[in-house]
């Protein structure tokens, strides 16, 4: 399976940090915020890897990163020419994909969990993490029946559950026919939500639940708190 990180977006809720360097590249402890959703993927087998970023700062990317041999894998880099959103950048992984199913994650979200188990054995359809929280509201909501995920919603005023869906996610390859019939939503950008809603209504998704921590890093309060569990984490051990 092959690994796709999405670290585009402007980064506005962050700025003035985001005023000349791109969010994911921001410190979270004590390595740059990419590092950790690079980590992810790494720890759960994944050894080609493409990095879809944002125009002005792909080339930094590229530095901090380079072919990946330092790591043991292989990156490639897409560029995200403006922000559409999650599934828009997504879209531009269809030729990189290459018929095979991907596992995709944000390059603002840490985790804990080691996902390896989950990559194994994935077969078809699609695959979303989920995580208990406060603060549902903030995130995709999914409400669950059973062993079901019966609908996601994004950001609701009134979350029908405490469970958000993070920002991992693993799919075959008809994700990509679902982006392509994607309409924008109110906030003019291609939701993830609306792609792992049509899996819902095919009947093809499953989920798994997350055991460890897990953080976006995409906000004042978010990015304090994942540099602070990532510092406690490793304080502990
Ligand atoms: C995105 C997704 C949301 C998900 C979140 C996880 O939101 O749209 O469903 O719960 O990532 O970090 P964003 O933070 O891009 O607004």
């Amino acid at each position: 399976m092959k690994g796709i990180i999405l670290a585009g977006g402007t980064g506005s809720r962050l700025y003035p940090l985001t005023k000349v360097t791109n969010k994911h590249l921001l410190p979270v402890y004590d390595k740059p915020m990419i590092y950790y959703p690079l980590q992810t993927l790494i720890d759960a087998g994944i050894k080609e890897i493409m990095v879809v970023s944002g125009r002005g700062h792909a080339g930094h990317f590229l530095e901090l990163l380079g072919s990946g041999g330092e790591f043991g894998i292989h990156l490639t880099y897409e560029i995200q020419e403006e922000a559409g959103g999650i599934a828009q950048a997504l879209g531009l992984a269809e030729d990189f994909a290459d018929d095979g199913s991907i596992i995709v994650i944000l390059g603002d979200n840490i985790f804990q969990d080691n996902v390896y188990d989950a990559v194994e054995s994935f077969r078809s359809g699609a695959r979303v993490f989920l995580k208990k929280v406060m603060d549902a509201k903030r995130f995709g909501v999914a409400e669950i029946r059973g062993s079901n995920i019966v609908s996601i919603e994004e950001k609701p005023a009134l979350p029908k559950s405490n469970l958000a869906v993070s920002g991992l996610y693993i799919y075959d390859t008809k994700v990509f026919e679902i982006i392509k019939k994607l309409r924008p939503s109110g906030r003019g950008e291609l939701e993830i939500t609306d792609v792992n809603n049509e899996y819902i209504r095919m009947e093809d998704m499953s989920y798994s639940m997350l055991s460890g921590y897990w953080s976006d890093a995409g906000t004042f309060e978010s990015l304090f708190r994942a540099s602070e569990l990532v510092r406690n984490i490793k304080l502990n051990i």
